[in-house]
C-alpha cells in the first residue's frame, strides 16, 4: 500500500510536483486530486477493493482539515491515520527537487508537535516507539565493528 497511495501523483504535473516555492491555488487542486486518481486508476482491479478506502484518505488530518473529505478523528480510517505519519516522515527526511532531507531529530521533534492536529495522538507515541528501527535510505551509519570485518586493502582511506 506504502508505494501505491501517492499512484494518483501520475496525474499531477512534474513542475508542480517538483516545484520549489508555494504553489498556486490552481497547482494546490492539482495535488489535492491525488488520491483521487489513485482510486480511480486502482479501482477495476479487484485485488486492491479492500485498500481504496486507506488510499482515498491518506491526506485527511486528525482535526479535520486534510482533504479530499474533511474526515476528522477516528472516522478516518485507521490504515490512513498510521500511513500519513510514516508518509509525513517518510516525506522529512527524504531529499526532495526543492528542499534538503530534514535531520531525524527535527522529523520526530515536528511529528511530535502535530500529533493531535494532523496526526491521530493515539498513533504517535507508537510510531515513536518504533521509529529507531526504521531504516532511512542514504543514512549510512554502520553498525560497530562494521569496519573492522573488512579486509584491509578494502577499508575506505579516510584523510
Ligand atoms: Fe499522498
Amino acid at each position: 500500500m506504502a508505494v501505491l497511495h501517492d499512484l494518483g501523483k501520475i496525474g499531477v504535473r512534474e513542475t508542480v510536483l517538483n516545484k520549489p516555492g508555494k504553489l498556486t491555488e490552481e497547482e494546490f487542486a492539482e495535488i489535492v486530486r491525488h488520491p483521487e486518481t489513485a482510486v480511480r486508476i486502482l479501482e477495476p482491479i479487484h485485488f486492491f477493493r479492500p485498500l481504496l478506502p486507506a488510499i482515498l484518505h491518506h491526506h485527511e488530518r486528525f482535526d479535520g482539515k486534510g482533504y479530499p473529505s474533511r474526515l476528522a478523528g477516528k472516522s478516518i480510517p485507521l490504515a490512513s491515520r498510521i500511513m500519513t505519519i510514516a508518509d509525513t516522515f517518510d516525506a522529512m527526511t527524504s531529499t526532495r527537487a526543492y528542499r534538503k532531507a530534514v535531520p531525524v531529530a527535527d522529523a520526530i521533534a515536528e511529528i511530535r508537535r502535530c500529533s493531535g492536529t494532523q496526526f491521530d495522538p493515539d498513533i504517535v507515541p507508537a510510531f515513536l516507539a518504533i521509529q529507531s528501527k526504521i531504516v532511512i535510505p542514504g543514512d549510512v551509519t554502520l553498525p560497530e565493528g562494521f569496519e573492522e570485518a573488512i579486509p584491509a586493502e578494502y577499508r575506505p582511506q579516510l584523510g
